[in-house]
C-alpha cells in the first residue's frame, strides 16, 4: 500500500483528482467506481473543474457506485443516485445511462447483486475503485463482523453506521437501517484502489490500515492484500 499524507482535506481532493485524471487521459473508456460520503465531495469538485476546463473527458466512462442504502429510490434526496448526480455527475460530461448505482428499490437485492456483479465484470472490470473509510474501518457497507460477503449483497448497518450518518438525515429514526452493497470482492477486483481519509475521526482506521494485521473486524485493512492501493490522507487523520 502507498501512504501519501497531505497537508489538508484540499491537497488530498487535489491528489486523488490527479489520480482519476491520469487515467482519464491514459484510458478514456475506463470504468470508474466511485464512492459516496463526506469524504470525495472536494475530489469530485476538482473533477469538474478539471473538465470544464478541458483538461478531462468523462463521456466514455462507464461506473458503478459502491453502494446504495434499502430501501430507498433513485429520487430520494438523501439516495446515492441522488448523491451522485449532485456531486458529480451533473457537472461533467458523463453519459448517465454509463452510470451505475446498486438498485436500492430490488424485490430480489440477492439477484440484483449477482447482476450488478456480472455487469461489472462484462464491462472488463474496474480499472480504479475510489473508496473512503467508515469511522469503524467499513469499506462500502462491509461492517465490522466475523465473516465478510464476497458479491454484492443486502446487508444491515451497524449502529455507530448508522448514528455517523444520520447527520445527513432529519433524524436518526429517517436512516434506513440496511443497504446493498458490494462486496469485498467486487472491491478487491477492482484493478487499482484509491483510498481517502480526512479528519480526526478517521484516525483509529488509519493506525489499523498501516499496521501488519488484517481482521474483519476492520474491513479496511484487507486492502492490504491488494497490489495496488493508494491510501491519500490528511495530517488530521494520520496524527490523530
Ligand atoms: C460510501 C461508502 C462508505 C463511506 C464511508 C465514509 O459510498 O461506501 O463506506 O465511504 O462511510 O463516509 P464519509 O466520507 O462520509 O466519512
Amino acid at each position: 500500500m502507498k501512504l501519501i499524507v497531505c497537508e489538508n482535506y484540499e491537497e488530498m481532493s487535489k491528489e486523488g483528482a490527479k489520480i482519476i485524471a491520469k487515467l482519464l487521459k491514459e484510458k478514456p473508456k475506463c470504468v470508474l467506481g466511485l464512492a459516496t460520503g463526506s469524504t470525495p465531495v472536494g475530489m469530485y469538485q476538482e473533477l469538474a473543474k478539471m473538465n470544464k476546463a478541458g483538461e478531462i473527458s468523462f463521456k466514455d466512462v462507464t461506473s458503478y457506485n459502491l453502494d446504495e442504502y434499502y430501501p430507498l429510490a433513485p429520487e430520494h434526496d438523501q439516495s446515492y443516485r441522488y448523491f451522485m448526480n449532485h456531486n458529480l455527475f451533473d457537472h461533467v460530461d458523463i453519459d448517465k445511462s454509463r452510470t451505475h448505482v446498486p438498485d436500492g428499490l430490488a424485490k430480489d437485492p440477492a439477484a440484483m447483486g449477482k447482476a450488478y456483479d456480472e455487469a461489472i465484470e462484462a464491462a472488463g472490470g474496474i480499472d480504479l475503485q475510489v473508496l473512503g473509510l467508515g469511522p469503524n474501518g467499513h469499506i462500502a457497507f462491509n461492517e465490522p463482523e466475523e465473516n465478510l460477503y464476497v458479491g454484492t449483497h443486502l446487508t444491515g448497518l451497524t449502529d455507530s453506521t448508522i448514528e455517523a450518518n444520520s447527520r445527513f438525515f432529519a433524524s436518526k429514526a429517517d436512516v434506513p437501517t440496511q443497504a446493498v452493497t458490494m462486496g469485498i470482492g467486487s472491491i478487491m477486483k477492482a484493478k487499482k484502489i484509491i483510498v481517502l481519509a480526512s479528519g480526526k475521526a478517521k484516525h483509529y482506521v488509519i493506525e489499523k490500515m498501516l499496521d501488519d494485521r488484517i481482521t474483519t473486524q476492520v474491513p479496511g485493512t484487507i486492502l492490504k492484500c491488494h497490489p495496488d492501493v493508494v491510501l491519500l490522507c490528511d495530517k488530521e487523520a494520520y496524527n490523530g
